[in-house]
């Protein structure tokens, strides 16, 4: 059985990937991270080489990839379950679950961390502000899609341990 980790840019999906692998037995994956390994250049020079879209297919890719595989825990970039048909991949391809994190929480974490990320590197304290608000609204309806919702704002493991247990 896999575990999967969806939701916005810095609500944890690695950090408490790698944990929750640990306690688990389980293998870790990074998507951005398998990609990255693949194409041979960090997330920001896909995105300003070949363009958004063809990183969005290369997600795609890996997905369908990973969904084939077993016992790993799947840290996702935040975008993937977005992605049409993503979610509906997700969750045949093992358990999801969203780790929600409020929107000022996301801010103080993104804020020191935008470097990396190409959709926010270039934005000013308020158009990260405005971007994660925005770009939150659209994209909690396919993180809900997940099969558990769990909140992430104390980047606790064990609260993904106890929904996975129940
Ligand atoms: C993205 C999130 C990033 C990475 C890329 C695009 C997004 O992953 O895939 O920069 O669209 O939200 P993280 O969620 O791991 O930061």
């Amino acid at each position: 059985m896999n575990i999967i980790l969806v939701g916005f840019m810095g609500s944890g999906k690695t950090s408490m990937g790698k944990k929750l692998a640990t306690r688990l037995g389980y293998k870790f994956v990074d998507m951005d991270n398998l990609i990255e390994k693949k194409e041979g250049m960090a997330i920001r020079d896909i995105f300003r080489k070949k363009g958004e879209e063809s990183f969005r297919r290369m997600e795609r890719r890996i997905l369908e990839k990973m969904a084939r595989k077993d016992n790993r825990v799947v840290a996702t970039g935040g975008g993937v379950p977005c992605g049409p048909g993503n979610m509906e991949l997700i969750n045949r391809a093992g358990i999801s679950v969203y780790l929600e994190v409020s929107p000022v929480d996301l801010f103080e974490r993104l804020k020191t961390r935008r470097a990396k990320r190409p959709l926010i590197k270039d934005l000013s304290e308020a158009g990260l502000r405005e971007f994660i608000e925005t770009t939150l609204a659209e994209r909690a309806p396919y993180y809900r899609m997940a099969r558990f919702t769990v909140d992430g704002s104390s980047r606790d493991v064990n609260k993904i341990l106890k929904v996975l247990k129940a």
